[in-house]
């Protein structure tokens, strides 16, 4: 960058509208951005994305599969499915073991239709309404009557479009049925919107697929399928997926459009405690989430539901390539929540690891890499970043363990990853220096509003010769309602620090991303959904705005002298390497509106046109909704050229982003 003489460029006046309109503060301070003197480089990762299939995030989420419990998996009874039968009619629901489909997908539904009653005999399923359980209890009376409430109320039903096409297919077979079996969405009523037939089942299993297309939409519809002849018949795997999708990959649309405005540079997946799972057997282990979904056994997700690994290994990978974003794996360091692999046993978890990254980057000639290729992507997915565990060691009440339990497992992996693939970054989640060596250390977040102001200034006087950082979750959670305004401004001040102190920053991702509130386990969370809706929390929102005007080198700012012992002001400037951009973001935490004068200094003559980019509202508890899904939401206006100096107001309760193109004087 070459920057013209020495006079500071006074920052005027693009706001006249909005000094007309707010009412004036007091003198205007100065904010002096120092653009001849580019420090630090700001990491290109900064902004990353984190998910996680928590709060039905995934399936029920952006896995866009509209059947629950498809496979009959999910529970001892029949979670999901209602009989449908009448008076006159003699059926029975088994959930059944006793041919099953394969040896991941053990249970089947069986209907053993004795007589139909001169009406129909069958099953239908509503989607994704219900509630959370624990693993244990989920069979208890007082649990399955508020799952019973949630299949009866009409909210978070199973949506439909008119017109639009919908995959349905099925596992089946029969034995003495010999009529064909319908398959319709319906409405509560019954009123039909769309019907197709399988015409005979046969003995043997056999995938049956076909096409159903409504005529008219229905926020709560039902699958149905139904026999009206007597005879035994077995359902497995029961699928229905919208046939257009995100990138045709089996993305739900608003969803995944959700996440990519937030232009995340990686994406770290599949979890969180998800990942660990709560017991070793619940552990995420990517083998069993490649192939053929209907041989996929899936999980039981530690966040209150059975998780189908629908969503697996190659779906995560493909997802980040969609995205745009730098895949980053978190590992099994053979550490569940309760329960740790022996270390003499750790030999085949370690091997997971080193087949999952052969699986992700190796040639088609490699066996892990021509699974990938026979999965539909012969190219490798560059897989980069690995983390070794999740929250393992840090000796929480709940399980985790010690650092003396996380080191050796994490050693073992490390190891072989710089041994077999020196090119991939691995992540400890946890500081393991000085016992053992780390490329990064991942650290977690969760606190008050205040913490996060405090924590601006954290990184400032980091030791520089470590490890570098991945702030890998972090959210204001405790006073933060359901994602409010004052959690984005602290979440922004903390932002500010990760960007002054990129040489020890190099990426961060704000946790958790999505909740469905009917099945909600953790709050606030950046993006909220039901089957049919979406919007972003002020977070979110904070989040897009920064993202979207990432610096490459940062430029010092000074700001006023305050004497208040809590700065009210955050700030950070950095300078666009290719355009010449100067950005500035700054945070007003106070409820009083500030008037500075914009200083850069180094540089001289007039600066062409920019934007001004601001999140706030009147109130620190103002919060999006369903019903109000913009209340608060970012709003742009242009900077026009020009050299007439004037102050620039930030309002109360705001974070804002100033770009302004510099091309003029910079070159
Ligand atoms: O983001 C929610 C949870 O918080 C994650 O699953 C876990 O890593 C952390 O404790």
């Amino acid at each position: 960058m070459k920057a013209r003489v020495n006079s500071p460029v006074t920052l005027w006046p693009w706001l006249l509208l909005s000094l007309a309109l707010a009412p004036l503060p007091g003198p205007a301070a100065t904010l002096v951005v120092h653009a001849d003197r580019p420090g630090a480089a700001i990491s290109p990762n900064l902004y990353g994305a984190f998910f996680e299939d928590i709060n039905r995030a995934g399936d029920g989420g952006l896995y866009a599969e509209l059947v629950q419990n498809r496979s009959f998996e999910d529970a001892t009874n029949l979670i999901a499915w209602t009989p449908l039968t009448n008076a006159a009619a003699r059926v029975t629901f088994t959930l059944d073991q006793s041919a099953p489909l394969n040896p991941a997908n053990p249970t089947s539904l069986k209907l053993s239709i004795a007589a139909t009653g001169g009406g129909r005999a069958g099953v239908y399923n509503q989607g994704f309404k219900g509630v959370t359980a624990g693993k244990a209890p989920d069979t208890s009376e007082a649990w399955r009557r508020r799952f019973d409430a949630a299949q009866r109320s009409p909210a978070n039903g199973l949506a439909v479009q008119a017109g639009r096409a919908y995959l349905f297919s099925v596992y089946a077979r029969s034995r003495d049925f010999t009529g064909p079996l319908a398959v319709s969405l319906e409405t509560q009523s019954g009123e039909v919107l769309a019907q197709e037939r399988i015409p005979n089942l046969g003995g043997d299993w056999r995938r049956f697929a076909l096409t159903l297309t409504p005529a008219r939409t229905d926020p709560d519809a039902r699958l149905v399928i139904a026999a009206d002849q007597p005879g035994t018949l077995w359902l497995d795997m029961v699928s229905l997926f919208p046939k257009d999708t995100w990138k045709n990959h089996g993305w739900r649309p608003d969803l995944a459009e959700m996440m990519a405005g937030l232009h995340p540079a990686l994406l770290r997946f599949p979890g969180g405690s998800y990942s660990e799972g709560h017991i070793l057997a619940d552990a995420w282990r990517w083998k069993e989430t490649i192939g053929d979904v209907a041989a996929r056994p899936g999980t039981w997700n530690i966040w209150g539901y059975r998780s189908t690994g629908g969503l697996g290994f190659h779906e995560y990978l493909q997802l980040a390539e969609d995205l745009g974003a730098e895949p980053l794996y978190v590992a099994h360091a053979g550490m569940a929540e309760v329960g740790f692999v022996p270390l003499v046993e750790f030999g085949p978890w370690v091997q997971d690891v080193l087949d999952a990254i052969e699986y992700a980057n190796g040639p088609v000639t490699s066996h892990w890499g021509a699974l990938r290729a026979q999965n539909g992507h012969p190219a490798p997915f560059h897989l980069k970043y690995v983390e070794i565990g999740n929250e393992n060691g840090m000796g929480y009440s709940w399980g985790g363990g010690t650092r003396g339990d996380y080191l050796p497992r994490y050693q073992a992996i490390l190891a072989r990853i710089q041994a077999a693939h020196p090119e991939i970054v691995t992540i400890a989640n946890l500081h393991t220096e000085p016992d053992a060596p780390a490329d990064m250390v991942d650290e977690h977040y969760y606190d008050s509003s205040d913490w996060f102001f405090n924590a601006a200034t954290k990184y400032d006087h980091y030791d520089r010769t470590g490890p570098k950082i991945y702030v890998g979750e972090y959210a204001v959670t405790h006073d933060a309602g359901h994602g409010n305004l004052r959690a984005a401004l602290a979440e922004a001040a903390f932002l500010t620090g990760l960007e002054r102190n990129g040489d020890v920053v190099a990426m961060s991702s704000y946790a958790p991303l999505f909740t469905n509130p009917q099945w909600q386990r953790w709050s606030p969370d950046a993006i909220v959904f039901d089957p049919t809706r979406v919007y972003g929390t002020p977070s979110y929102h904070l989040q897009t705005m920064f993202a979207a005007n990432r610096a490459d080198l940062v430029l010092p700012v000074d700001l006023p002298v305050t004497t208040n012992a809590v700065p009210t002001l955050f700030a950070i400037a950095g300078l666009k390497k290719d355009s010449g951009d100067l950005i500035l973001k700054v945070v007003n935490r106070s409820d009083r509106p500030e008037s500075l004068d914009l200083q850069l200094s180094g540089l001289s003559g007039t600066i062409s046109g920019g934007t001004c980019t601001e999140l706030s509202a009147a109130s620190l508890d103002a919060e999006n909704s369903f019903e109000q899904p913009q209340n608060i939401f970012p709003k742009t206006t242009r900077l026009v050229a020009g050299d007439l100096s004037a102050p620039h107001i930030f309002p109360a309760y705001s974070a804002t982003v100033l770009r302004w193109s510099t091309h003029s004087i910079l070159r």
